[in-house]
């Protein structure tokens, strides 16, 4: 059979080329959109997914302001090659309290879903001032200015309130901190606090030291807080391997 020919009838007759058209898109809309439907079951049950807290949230901003997403994205996709390199594929419930959230659609680095954990405070305090220090064929761009500015955090309460707003559980009245101290327990629940924004920000990056300097909280401790949380929350030792979809 010439398929070269039908290709060209098809091509050639305007009306017919429409109705298949539509018919190949609308096939594919339902495939995309029809499971949407169903979100509850599409986010699979995982425990330890928790928003962030103040400091990794301004992290986060900074992350969003510098660009990193056109080079980095946060989505380790179902196969094998990328399981062996990145860590486990990312679960939906892992973005949930993400607005927007950060999957990107470029590597020109690499994947950092998991990147949490992986180096030391340290190792990307320097690598982010100057990544050819650590790596010497990065194409990664400097960023001197991150340990040196110190971190705006009077509108800390603001951004906690606008991610409320379309759902992340921050709490506001003692009604919704009891409800996060039972699902998140006390400690985590205490950092979503609203009111105990700026007191819980100010404590973990005292706390934590993530840019290597207890005078002052910068920039950098932010980013650093939040690039050692991602892809940490999920205990998947606590999971069968093939707890999820099925791997491929
Ligand atoms: C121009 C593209 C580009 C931009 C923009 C960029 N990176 Fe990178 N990044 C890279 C490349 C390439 C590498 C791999 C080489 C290296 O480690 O420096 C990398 C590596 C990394 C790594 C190490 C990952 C690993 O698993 O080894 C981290 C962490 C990182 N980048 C964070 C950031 C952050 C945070 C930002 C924004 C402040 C950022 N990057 C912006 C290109 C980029």
């Amino acid at each position: 059979m010439n398929f070269n020919f039908k290709h060209e009838w098809i091509e050639t007759n305007i009306g017919l080329m429409a109705v298949l058209t539509m018919l190949a898109i609308s096939v594919g809309g339902l495939v995309e959109i029809a499971p949407l439907f169903f979100i509850d079951k599409t986010i699979e049950k995982v425990d330890g997914v928790r928003p962030y807290t103040p400091l990794e949230l301004r992290g986060r901003d900074i992350y969003q302001r510098e660009g990193c997403y056109l080079c980095h994205s946060q989505m380790i996709r179902p196969f094998r090659d990328e399981k062996l390199r990145y860590g486990h594929y990312s679960l939906a419930a892992e973005s949930q309290y993400d607005h927007p959230f950060q999957w990107g659609s470029k590597r020109t680095g690499p994947d950092l879903a998991r990147v949490g954990g992986k180096y030391s405070n340290e190792w990307h305090v320097q690598h982010l001032t100057a990544p050819r220090s650590m790596v010497p064929e990065s194409v990664m761009p400097n960023y001197p200015w991150l340990k040196a500015t110190p971190l705006d955090i009077s509108d800390i309460t603001d951004r906690m309130k606008a991610l409320r707003k379309v759902g992340v559980p921050y709490s506001l009245t003692d009604a919704e901190y009891k409800a996060n101290v039972a699902k998140f327990g006390e400690t985590v629940a205490k950092e979503l606090h609203i009111p105990n924004a700026q007191q819980s920000l100010i404590e973990q990056a005292n706390f934590g030291n993530y840019d290597g300097d207890r005078s002052g909280i910068s920039e950098m401790d932010a980013l650093v807080a939040y690039l050692q949380v991602l892809g940490t929350m999920v205990d998947f030792s606590k999971y069968k391997d093939d707890a999820f979809i099925n791997d491929r």
